[in-house]
């Protein structure tokens, strides 16, 4: 808490990833985030809230459904951009007049929360465009030296980050999927959120490279598998939904869940596994064409468009 307070940053575990959390009332701890990241000005920060109640310290014109997505899915994997309140530091929303809010599910993140009283700005606790963190390890790996605390809570439970909703400006518009899917959304607003499009704000989330392991990865649909993988090399690391031929040499093949929620809860502690195996390339089998892949699809995507 102390560190929080003098402007430090603490690194804590959510439901969904790590985040690499700072005051969100103090712009220079806030700014601080930026610099440990590496991340360019511009690209908005969440801020979680340790209950609904603090919506209106942080927003402003907060709509119905937001109120009724947040008392549904809060605590929970679900972000919300709102307007933002006057007064709440723009370097949060990178300059736009909006803000992204969140209350996290974790009892440690919530503790956290509660204790601090205030809101914590949080991107993922990872250098920008990496894999997210979801263990405490993963961020020692990648920031210890610049974060003064790691909170470790363990695996995060979702592994994959938090579902995006737009709310600030009419439709919802979902612009990041994630374990709470478009449907259920629907489902409270009786209305579905409209896919991202070039109108909406910008979102790290949204670049094509984002997620990205150190080795490039290729994504390849399952029909092709066979013939795009044949033979064995030393060179690749490989994820897919089938084991390891007898006599593979690959450096490293991992045979991932075939549910979608444990696939997502080990996805970038494979990735990260794979990237350091010794491999040159990453080869990842396409999951299924479904609905309920779709948050996975999107940031095996973005992990191999490098
Ligand atoms: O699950 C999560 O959301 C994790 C945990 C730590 O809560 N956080 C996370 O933060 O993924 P980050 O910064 O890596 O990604 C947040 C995404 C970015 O794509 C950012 O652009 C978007 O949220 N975002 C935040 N505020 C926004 C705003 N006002 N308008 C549009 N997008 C916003
Ligand atoms: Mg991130």
């Amino acid at each position: 808490m102390a560190i929080l307070r003098r402007g430090g940053l603490v690194a804590f575990p959510t439901e969904t990833v790590y985040g690499l959390g700072a005051d969100a009332s103090n712009p220079d701890a806030v700014a601080r985030i930026y610099q440990v990241k590496g991340r360019p000005a511009g690209h908005p920060v969440i801020v979680h809230i340790g209950d609904i109640g603090q919506l209106a310290r942080w927003a402003r014109d907060v709509p119905e459904a937001a109120t009724k997505l947040a008392t549904h899915f809060w605590p929970g994997p679900l972000t919300l951009v709102l307007r933002r309140a006057p007064n709440v530091d723009s370097q949060l929303s990178g300059g736009q007049d909006t803000i992204g809010l969140r209350v996290p599910g974790h009892p440690v993140a919530l503790q956290l929360l509660r204790e601090f009283g205030g809101g914590i700005a949080a991107p993922s606790a990872n250098r920008f465009g990496r894999i997210s963190p979801t263990t405490a390890e993963h961020v020692r790996s990648d920031l210890a030296s610049e974060v003064e605390l790691i909170l470790d809570g363990g695996a995060c439970e979702i592994g994959i980050e938090s579902t995006i909703v737009d709310l600030s400006r009419g439709r919802p518009v979902l612009l990041r999927p994630g374990r709470i899917a478009a449907g259920d959304i629907a489902a409270q607003l009786g209305v579905a959120p409209l896919a991202r499009d070039s109108a909406a704000p910008r979102a790290p989330g949204e670049l094509a490279a984002h997620y990205a392991p150190r080795q490039p990865l290729r994504l390849i649909a399952s029909d092709r598998w066979e013939r795009s993988v044949q033979g064995s090399s030393r060179g690749r690391g490989v994820l897919s939904f089938r084991s390891a031929p007898e006599g593979d040499m690959s450096a490293m093949w991992i045979e991932g869940p075939r549910e979608p929620w444990r696939y997502g809860h080990d996805l970038y502690a494979n990735l990260r596994a794979l990237d350091s195996s010794g491999c040159d390339r990453i080869l990842v089998e396409g999951p299924p064409d479904t609905l309920e892949w779709a948050a996975i699809r999107d940031r095996l995507t973005r992990a191999g468009s490098v």
